[in-house]
């Protein structure tokens, strides 16, 4: 019932030129132009326009890895959902990990980005997960209760919402979390889900899994019940890895 989704976070990677290296690749192993699995990319803002370019007549999704929640003003060094709307991105990356630990932003922060997302009709993938020591500390269910609720408070429906669900752990670090770790949680996560959206609602929304996903661990991963596929890291850097987690995927 919900269509798989593969989600390249090129993080601050990758130059103007190695795109069009990259959607040459994707080409050559038949990943342009299908519809098994949705796949989208998001580069940095510099270099939306020219993939929105290269993926035109594809049905590979453009993405962008962060927004502001104003639509406009003295923000310097901002960039608003309308403007991405303007260069075709569909998907926006929000409350990464990296972007709540370097970058200070709060979960109101990221509920109010979220709302914003998708009152722009974007689809806002929202990032949620523990730190080690949390985890440790037994504090999993608690720091994902806390962190998907402050977004959902936000939002009157749970259309154009996907969630990521990344433990901090396991992020660039190539410990992945397990299969069974990983769909207890996005399993709770559903369950937080339907209690504001109902199961028509929660049973809509594509719970990704990040954290070192590969192309040897992803196919188990997304057999499970409640992983509806992943947000990509180091694997999506480049099309020959990227194609091969899609390779297992199909
Ligand atoms: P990773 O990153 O795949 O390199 O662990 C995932 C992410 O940060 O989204």
């Amino acid at each position: 019932m919900r269509k798989n989704l593969l989600i390249a976070n090129w993080k601050m990677n990758k130059s103007y030129e190695d795109l069009g290296v990259f959607v040459k690749g994707l080409d050559e192993s038949g990943f342009l132009k299908q519809n098994k699995i949705d796949i989208a990319i998001a580069p940095s803002f510099p270099f939306l326009e020219k993939m929105g370019s290269l993926l035109k007549n594809t049905s590979v999704r453009l993405g962008a890895q962060n927004a502001h929640w104003e639509t406009k003003g003295a923000f310097t060094g901002e960039v608003s959902f309308s403007m991405l709307k303007e260069f075709g991105v569909e998907y926006v990356i929000l409350g990464h990990s990296e972007r709540r630990q370097y970058f200070k932003e709060s979960d109101q922060d990221v509920a109010k980005k979220a709302k914003a997302c998708i009152e722009n009709k974007l689809k806002a993938v929202v990032c949620v997960g523990e730190s080690l020591e949390e985890r440790k500390n037994k504090q999993t269910i608690s720091v994902i209760e806390r962190q998907v609720n402050a977004v959902i408070a936000e939002l009157p429906s749970c259309e154009h919402l996907v969630i990521a669900y990344e433990p901090v752990w396991a992020i660039g670090t190539g410990i992945s979390a397990t299969v069974s770790q990983a769909q207890e949680v996005h399993f709770w996560i559903r369950t937080l889900l339907a209690k504001k959206f109902y199961k028509e609602g929660s049973d809509s929304v594509r719970i990704l899994y990040g954290g070192s996903m590969n192309a040897a661990n992803c196919k188990d991963l997304i057999q499970e019940e409640d992983i509806d596929g992943g947000l990509v890291g180091g694997a999506s850097l480049e099309a020959k890895s990227f194609s091969e987690m899609l390779k297992n995927l199909g």
